[in-house]
């Protein structure tokens, strides 16, 4: 087993170190305003980041997904709502168009998620089919050379930057889960709106919005896949997705942990610096061995997939067990900082609303347990 990353992995992990120390000077205020970081955005394109597990051939950075990992890891100590945004766009969108879109699709899509130019939502999620995933009311009625879309999606990260929606609806509702089918719908086609922003608890630059399909007319040849592949496809590309947001669960972790250690290293109670009072000592180690847990399940899942063994069950794992470390993490980082960490100059406060949607978004930590308790039981 070699634990050792590459000269490029550490290149790209210092790269997205540098880009995440300039995301702090404004991360407090985009969560304040709520604003989406556009400028952000366009740097991370330029870094090669939006794309940057697409292959070369579609114009993306044929980094490896230890790689994207790592990266996750350090944007998301500082700010999660942009990782988030580029996860979405890698995992969900991109790696879903190129590993099971057909030559044209990918030709046409690609190349624009890759660079930045456009950016991608999934769209899973509605108001009475979150978890329960196979309950799809959005329907995409066979109309010949066209589908005809209708229902409301929920909840969707990048509604309104992003352009490219992958929708999964509901074509043959007697055939349960087998009916349904995903297709690439580009967000100007008459007939979609949206909800207002979410005002969310974390994660607040994000964009979040619901979206609403009144007679959307999709062509045919933007479905993927064979007729009823839709569900398949949502559950292959969540096991993808839940190595970013697992990612960035860890990093999360990491920034709250990286500043209570600090703090604890300057502030003086009783006499002596908080570090040296073993209450707190322990707090700190228990908050490092779940870091290190968190980190080598991720690193595991995305070893699994660049060495294309299967990685369902350990991306559960790893998007499980660090999202809710995240919320133990960053709860006791705010612990460590008493008062201040209660107030949002300190971030870690931040951090803890962030930690939250880690557990819920991309399937819930129970949600994770399903899969895993199914998979370990099924062996
Ligand atoms: N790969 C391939 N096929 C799979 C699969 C996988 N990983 N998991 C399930 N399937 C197949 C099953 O084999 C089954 O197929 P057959 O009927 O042909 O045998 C079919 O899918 C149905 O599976 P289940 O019976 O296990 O389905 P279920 O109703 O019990 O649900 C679930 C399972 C794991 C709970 C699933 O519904 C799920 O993952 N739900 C959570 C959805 C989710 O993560 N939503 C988040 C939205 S995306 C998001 O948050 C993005 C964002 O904006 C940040």
């Amino acid at each position: 087993m070699n634990f050792e990353f590459t000269e490029e992995q550490i290149m790209i992990r210092q790269a997205a170190r540098d880009f995440a120390k300039k995301l702090e000077a404004d991360v407090i205020e985009r969560d304040t305003k709520a604003e989406f970081p556009t400028q952000h955005v366009k740097e991370l394109s330029e870094l090669g980041f939006m794309g940057m597990t697409v292959d070369p051939e579609y114009g993306g950075g044929g980094m490896d997904t230890i790689s994207y990992v790592l990266a996750i890891e350090e944007i998301s100590k500082v700010d999660s709502s942009i990782s988030v945004i580029m996860s979405v766009n890698n995992s969900l969108v991109c790696w879903g168009i190129e590993k099971f879109g057909n030559a044209a699709q990918k030709e046409k899509y690609l190349p624009d998620l890759a660079n930045g130019e456009r950016i991608g939502a999934f769209l899973l999620s509605e108001p009475e089919a979150g978890s329960d995933a196979t309950s799809q009311r959005t329907t995409a009625e066979d109309k010949g050379d066209y589908y005809l879309m209708n229902g409301t999606k929920n909840w969707i990260t990048n509604a309104n930057c992003g352009s490219v929606y992958l929708v999964i609806a509901q074509t043959h509702p007697e055939k349960k889960h087998h009916g349904i089918n995903v297709f690439i719908v580009d967000k100007d086609t008459p007939g979609i709106s949206l909800g207002p922003h979410e005002d969310k608890m974390g994660m607040r630059s994000s964009d979040t919005h619901s979206v609403m399909f009144t007679d959307v007319k999709v062509p045919a040849e933007n479905r993927i896949g064979e007729d009823g592949f839709g569900f398949k496809f949502a559950m292959k590309v969540l096991e993808v997705g839940r190595i970013g947001i697992a990612a960035q669960a860890l990093g999360i972790a990491g920034g709250a942990y990286e500043r209570a250690l600090q703090y604890s290293k300057e502030r003086k109670a009783f006499g002596k610096l908080l570090a040296d009072h073993q209450a707190l000592a322990f707090k700190l180690a228990d908050m490092y061995v779940k870091i290190e847990n968190a980190r080598n399940l991720c690193l595991k899942a995305a070893w699994l997939k660049d060495n294309d063994k299967p990685f369902g069950l350990t991306s559960a794992m790893a998007k499980q067990y660090a999202a809710d470390i995240a919320m133990e993490v960053t709860t006791e980082a705010v612990q460590i900082h008493g008062g201040y960490g209660y107030v949002k100059e300190y971030h870690v406060e931040r951090l803890m609303r962030e930690a939250k949607l880690t557990q819920i978004y991309e399937g819930t930590s129970e949600v994770q347990k399903i899969v895993i308790s199914r998979t370990i039981l099924k062996d």
